[in-house]
């Protein structure tokens, strides 16, 4: 018997595991910082919560299956659903605006490839119930300081950003009726180039005018260029919003981190207004993070007409980035604090000065078993602790130890007070 973790998983490994939790506590330290609430939901939902709302794609990629009831359900392929649930169900006992952060395991069954999997982490940040771009701002705002705390900057990643609603009003405008099709063309764009581009638009549907219109569009490199081809009022306002997006968030001094990105249009169907997708530098890895705003899931979900707007950022991906930017590289090794050693292995005293230690608050290990002294340093080594403690050291008078400091070689002679403090500064 022979049987292998299924397609797409991964295992987590100490080393995987610890780089997992830096990443989470990072995510939870930014989401707290900036005023976000933290909530969870099932795993699985009942399969209409997405079927119909979320997009054919993500439909396709489902993990469905009826339970012993005979109720159709689906492991959750992405948290906005659940989210505009939760919402729904309290609805007028929430004090809007929710702003509302959570980090799921989300279930896609997709081709596995680099960055993608069918089992990944996706933390969740949304704004439910203000449709102020500030929401936007926040949003955005968020996403830079979360990945400048893992030691990225400009160099490094943009938030590419377009208008659903933009995109939906220049159609609108045109009387084109298949925005999915036109849609789909101008998320492929930059991968087909041009003729396939302008083929997959006559496909859809578009005639000559139109296609040259689109084609002229998706050249324009900044929003007064925009401005040249919106025709309608709502387009006008798609326009003016983003325009309003870029300078707050220039005035902010994000303006190196942001880009108009017509190319951007989301894969899932819901998004409604202004749309973000945050991409490696070199664009050479797959989309970081995505997200938008989305006015009509809570309505089409049975509830009160709400907006909302929020992204998802995936571990997958972004663990990627961070080590191949050597920026994870401190985490390859476990690590303690201080590291009980004895020359003389009596395990009651050793247990005894880890437990005072730990009561501290400071992270000891000691060897479990009562090996050969250079063995014991070995462990310390392993576990990459700053000190080395001889608990039964010459000169220990009750109250300070003889020990080592890994860190620069030396001998100290200190009291548990004194190591607490030097930990702690
Ligand atoms: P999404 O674009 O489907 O959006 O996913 C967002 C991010 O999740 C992606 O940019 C990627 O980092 C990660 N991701 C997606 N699929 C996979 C996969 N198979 N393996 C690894 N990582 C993946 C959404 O899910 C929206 N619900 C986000 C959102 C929240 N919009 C509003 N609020």
């Amino acid at each position: 018997l022979n049987i292998q973790a299924p397609k797409g998983t991964r295992d987590f490994y100490p080393e995987d595991q610890r780089i997992q939790n830096y990443i989470f506590e990072k995510w939870k330290d930014v989401c707290l910082q900036c005023a976000y609430t933290e909530y969870e939901g099932p795993m699985f939902e009942h399969l209409e919560l997405y079927t119909g709302k979320s997009g054919e794609e993500i439909v396709e990629q489902l993990y469905n299956f009826k339970d012993k009831g005979g109720r159709d359900l689906a492991l959750r392929p992405e948290m906005t659903p659940t989210l505009a649930r939760l919402v729904n169900q309290k609805g007028n006992a929430l004090r809007k605006p929710c702003k509302w952060f959570s980090i799921p395991r989300l279930f896609r069954y997709e081709r596995a490839q680099k960055g993608r999997l069918r089992e990944f982490f996706q933390l969740n940040m949304d704004i439910m119930g203000s449709d102020n771009i500030w929401s936007e701002v926040d949003l955005i705002c968020s996403i830079i300081r979360m990945l400048k705390s893992f030691g990225l900057n400009s160099e490094h990643f943009v938030v590419g950003i377009s208008s659903r609603r933009l995109l939906k009003s220049l159609l609108d405008q045109r009387n084109i009726n298949s925005p999915a099709s036109v849609y789909l063309a101008l998320d492929k764009k930059a991968k087909i180039g041009e003729e396939a581009f302008l083929n997959l638009l006559e496909n859809a549907g578009l005639n000559e005018e139109d296609r040259t219109f689109f084609q002229n569009f998706m050249r324009s490199t900044n929003l007064s260029e925009v401005k040249s081809f919106c025709q309608s009022d709502s387009s006008l306002f798609a326009l003016d919003e983003l325009n309003q997006l870029f300078q707050a968030l220039e005035a902010l001094g994000h303006g190196d981190y942001i880009s108009l990105d017509l190319n951007i249009v989301r894969g899932l169907a819901y998004y409604t207004g202004p749309i973000f997708e945050v991409f490696d530098r070199a664009k050479s890895m797959r989309a970081i993070a995505g997200g938008g705003r989305y006015d009509d899931l809570c309505s089409t979900l049975g509830g009160q007409k709400m907006t909302g707007v929020g992204f998802g950022m995936g571990d997958v991906v972004l663990k990627d980035l961070l080590s191949e930017n050597g920026l994870l590289d401190d985490l390859k090794t476990p690590k303690t604090d201080v590291f009980v050693a004895a020359f003389q292995f009596d395990s009651l005293q050793v247990f005894s000065l880890c437990e005072k230690l730990r009561n501290m608050g400071v992270r000891t290990g000691s060897s479990l078993e009562p090996v050969k002294f250079r063995k014991q340093l070995e462990m310390a080594d392993t576990l990459k602790s700053r000190f080395v403690l001889f608990v039964d050291g010459e000169k220990n008078d009750g109250q300070f130890y003889e020990c080592k400091d890994l860190s620069c070689g030396e001998q100290l002679f200190l009291s548990l007070d004194q190591i607490m403090e030097i930990i702690n500064e």
